[in-house]
C-alpha cells in the first residue's frame, strides 16, 4: 500500500500523474478547495498534504493533523502555515522557491510600467471608442527610465526586480533587515538606505518582503505621507504588508500618484474605493501565473511531498529543525 497524500485544490495534471505513481492520491479537483472541517476530515490517514495559500494551518489545526508528516505548499510564501507550530509537531513544511522568481519580478515590473504609463486607462480608452483625435497630453504619464526605484526586501525576487530596473537605467535603492552581500550590491548597483530615505527619495516603491509579524502593515498612512506625491507603489508580495484602507485614502487624496497591486488584505475582496480609482492597476494575485511557472511550482510541490513520504529530506524544506532523517 502506497502512502496517502491529500491535494487540497486543483493543480496541474502532470503533477497529479507524478504523485499517483508514488502515492495514494486523494485529490480535491476543484478551485474552491476545502472548508476547514473538510480539510481536517480528508487529512485523516494522510502522510502529506499538498496545499495552497488559501489553506490556513494555524497551531490549533496543525495539532489536529494526526499522522501528517509534511505540508507541501504550492507557493514560495508560507504565511498560511504557522511554521514554528509545525516544527514543534515535527511536521515538515516546504515551499516552491526559485522557479517563480523571474515570473513574479516580470509582473512587478509590468504593474510599475502599466501604472506609470497609464496602459490600462489607454486600453479602455481605445476599446470603448473614446479615441477621436490626437492631443498633446493625451494619457501622458510618468517616465520610468532614469528614475529612482526603491525596493523593500532584497531577497530573490527583489534582486530580480533590481536587475530589470538596470535595463531601464534606473537608480535602485533598497531596504532590508540586513545588507545584501557586497557582490550583489555591486553587480546590481544597489544602494542600501534607511526606510525613511527609501520612502522620501523613490519615484517607485516595490515590495518584496515576506509576510510576518514585523512586515505586517509596513506601509501605512505615515509611510504613504512620507512618499513623494508623484510616487507609485507596487505590491506583488502579500496584501497585509500594506494598510489597504490607508492606501485607498492616499490614492483618493493624491497623497501618492498611483499603485499597481497584485495582492490584497482580504483576497478575493478588494477595498471598494480602489475599484473606483483610475490611478490604480489591479490584478488578482497572478505574480507567478505563467503556464510554465505554475506548472513548475506544482511539480516542485509534489516532489517535495514525495520526498517526505519516502523518508528523504525534501529539497525545499523550510523548517530544517523538524527534519529527523
Ligand atoms: C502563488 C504566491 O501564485 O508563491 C507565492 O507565494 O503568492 C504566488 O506565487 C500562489 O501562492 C499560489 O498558491
Amino acid at each position: 500500500m502506497k502512502p496517502a497524500v491529500l491535494v487540497t485544490k486543483r493543480i496541474f495534471p502532470e503533477a497529479i500523474e507524478f504523485l499517483k505513481q508514488r502515492a495514494e492520491v486523494d485529490y480535491e479537483n476543484s478551485d474552491d478547495g476545502l472548508s476547514a472541517a473538510a480539510l481536517l476530515e480528508r487529512s485523516r490517514g494522510k502522510r502529506a498534504i499538498v496545499s495552497q495559500l488559501t489553506d490556513k494551518f494555524d497551531a490549533a489545526r496543525l495539532a489536529e493533523l494526526e499522522g501528517v508528516r509534511a505540508i507541501s505548499n504550492v507557493a514560495v510564501g508560507f504565511d498560511n502555515v504557522d511554521v514554528p507550530a509545525a516544527t514543534r509537531l515535527g511536521i515538515l513544511v516546504t515551499n516552491t522557491p526559485d522557479v517563480l522568481t523571474d515570473t513574479t519580478a516580470d509582473l512587478a515590473f509590468a504593474l510599475l510600467l502599466a501604472t506609470a504609463r497609464r496602459i490600462v486607462e489607454a486600453d479602455r480608452f481605445v476599446h470603448t471608442g473614446a479615441w477621436r483625435r490626437w492631443s498633446i497630453d493625451l494619457l501622458a504619464g510618468q517616465d520610468v527610465h532614469h528614475r529612482t526605484l526603491g525596493i523593500f526586501g532584497m531577497g530573490r525576487i527583489g534582486q530580480a526586480v533590481a536587475r530589470r530596473a538596470r535595463g531601464f537605467s534606473m537608480c535602485v535603492l533598497y531596504h532590508h533587515t540586513r545588507r545584501a552581500p557586497e557582490a550583489i550590491e555591486r553587480d546590481l548597483a544597489l544602494e542600501f538606505v534607511s526606510k525613511k530615505r527609501l520612502l522620501a527619495d523613490s519615484d517607485f516603491i516595490s515590495l518584496h518582503v515576506p509576510l510576518n509579524a514585523s512586515t505586517r502593515g509596513l506601509i501605512g498612512a505615515l509611510e504613504l505621507h512620507a512618499m513623494k506625491p508623484t510616487a507609485i507603489l507596487v505590491n506583488t508580495s502579500r496584501g497585509p504588508i500594506v494598510d489597504e484602507a490607508a492606501l485607498a485614502v492616499a490614492l483618493e487624496r493624491k497623497i501618492i500618484a498611483g499603485a499597481g497591486l497584485d495582492v490584497f488584505e482580504r483576497e478575493p475582496n478588494v477595498d471598494p474605493r480602489l475599484l473606483q480609482l483610475e490611478n490604480v492597476v489591479l490584478a488578482p494575485h497572478i505574480g507567478s501565473a505563467s503556464v510554465e511557472t505554475r506548472r513548475d511550482m506544482c511539480m516542485l510541490a509534489v516532489e517535495n511531498a514525495v520526498a517526505a513520504i519516502e523518508g528523504r529530506r525534501p529539497p525545499n524544506l523550510i523548517d530544517a529543525e523538524a527534519w529527523r532523517g
